[in-house]
């Protein structure tokens, strides 16, 4: 591993990745690519270790001829494919978009990947490596007194993005068995930590908590999540790629089960701490119960049993301190909110999503 190419790396678990990478190996060199959508800030990726082993690209994975010419130029060994489109709510309100960047832009990935290394030889001696970012969602949604998922559990993927996910998982493993391609794919739980970009649970709540906004809980929050605090997630790609054996799939969660309401009242009781002379304190009373997301998985759960005993990794930080230290973390970075809190296609998005859910 010497040329990694990160695509998304820009955003939430990339931006993490790259700064987890840069300190962990001192010989390689990433090159970023990613689109800038609403998700990708630059912000991000402030103070990198190492920085002048980074190198930033903007653009598409979409697009092919980019794609080639970053591998053939910086004789790119190994692939990290985090670029996607995330968030579940919005492919249920928009899901053109999701086809494109997770199908189509994982597709085109491979295939510059098989006409660069498969055909032309690639970066000559050098083992490559195509690692697909995944996640548990996939597997679809688990009735009370299923066991948790394992790497063998059949996909049923809920909504435009799982299902996106899931076709582009199904593209991978079809270049390995077809082409030989050396890949291996990571299926995760929910993230959550620094730099998430706050449509998604966590730091929406926390963001609301210190607004003193109503903090949207859909339904009647009974579903059930596991969590993962981004930096283990780092470490868990980070083990596949050293020591993960190529053609294999691996399960990464964070070994904990809570509600969605249990997660949102831990953090206001952490958010009471913080924040005690806070007006809005008891933050529980902002709790509010909004109409549900159609199609909403009641519950994930992960078996990691795989990872650990085969690679010797598990999750370090637990939720709750894993919660206060994201909690901390978006407090000391006001400013990175802010910015988007200005930005007139979050508020659009506030308001299409919670607008129409107000109970
Ligand atoms: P994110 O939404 O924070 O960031 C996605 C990044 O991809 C952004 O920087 C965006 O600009 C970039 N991007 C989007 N479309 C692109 C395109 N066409 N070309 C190039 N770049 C593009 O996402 P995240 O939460 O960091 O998730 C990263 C990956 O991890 C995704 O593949 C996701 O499916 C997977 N995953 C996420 C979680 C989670 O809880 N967040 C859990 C398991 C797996
Ligand atoms: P989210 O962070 O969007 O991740 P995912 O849908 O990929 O699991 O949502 C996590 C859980 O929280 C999910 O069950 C939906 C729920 N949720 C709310 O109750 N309110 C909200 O405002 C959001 C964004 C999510």
């Amino acid at each position: 591993m010497k040329n990694i190419l990160v695509t998304g790396g820009a955003g939430f678990i990339g931006s993490n990745f790259i700064r987890f990478i840069l300190r962990q190996e001192p010989d390689i060199q990433v090159v970023n690519l990613d689109k800038l959508t609403y998700a990708g800030r630059m912000e991000n990726l402030q103070d990198l270790p190492d920085p002048q082993r980074h190198i930033f690209v903007k653009g598409d994975v979409c697009d092919r001829d980019l794609v080639q010419r970053l591998l053939r130029q910086h004789r790119i060994d190994t692939i990290v494919h985090f670029a996607a489109e995330t968030h579940v709510d919005r492919s249920i309100s928009a899901p053109d978009q999701f086809i494109q960047t997770n199908v189509i832009g994982t597709h085109t990935l491979l295939e510059a990947a098989r006409a660069y290394w498969l055909e032309e030889g690639g970066p000559g001696e050098t083992s490559v490596r195509f690692h697909h970012v995944s996640t548990d969602e996939v597997y679809g949604d688990l009735r009370p007194g299923e066991p948790a998922w394992t790497e063998e559990t059949p996909y049923d993927p809920s909504s435009p993005y799982s299902a996106s996910k899931a076709a582009s998982d199904h593209l991978v493993r079809a270049y390995g068995r077809t082409y030989q391609m050396p890949y291996t794919i990571t299926n995760c739980t929910n993230n959550y930590g620094p730099y998430q970009f706050p449509e998604k649970l966590i730091p929406l709540m926390l963001i609301n908590m210190v607004a003193g906004k109503p903090l949207p809980v859909y339904g009647d929050g009974g579903q059930i999540r596991d969590w993962l605090y981004v930096e283990d997630h780092c470490e868990a790609i980070w083990r596949v790629l050293r020591r993960g054996t190529p053609g294999e799939t691996y399960n990464i969660g964070g070994n904990n089960q809570p509600t969605n309401l249990a997660v949102v009242q831990t953090l206001c009781d952490i958010a009471d701490e913080l924040l005690h002379d806070s007006p809005h304190a008891p933050h529980a009373q902002l709790i509010t119960y909004v109409k549900d997301r159609p199609g909403h998985d009641r519950r994930y759960a992960m078996d990691i049993t795989k990872i650990r005993t085969q690679l010797g990794w598990e999750p370090r930080q637990s939720l709750e301190s894993g919660l206060l230290a994201t909690f901390k973390w978006y407090l000391e970075h006001a400013e990175w909110v802010s910015q988007i809190n200005r930005q007139a296609d979050f508020q659009n998005w506030l308001e299409l999503n919670y607008t129409k859910r107000t109970p």
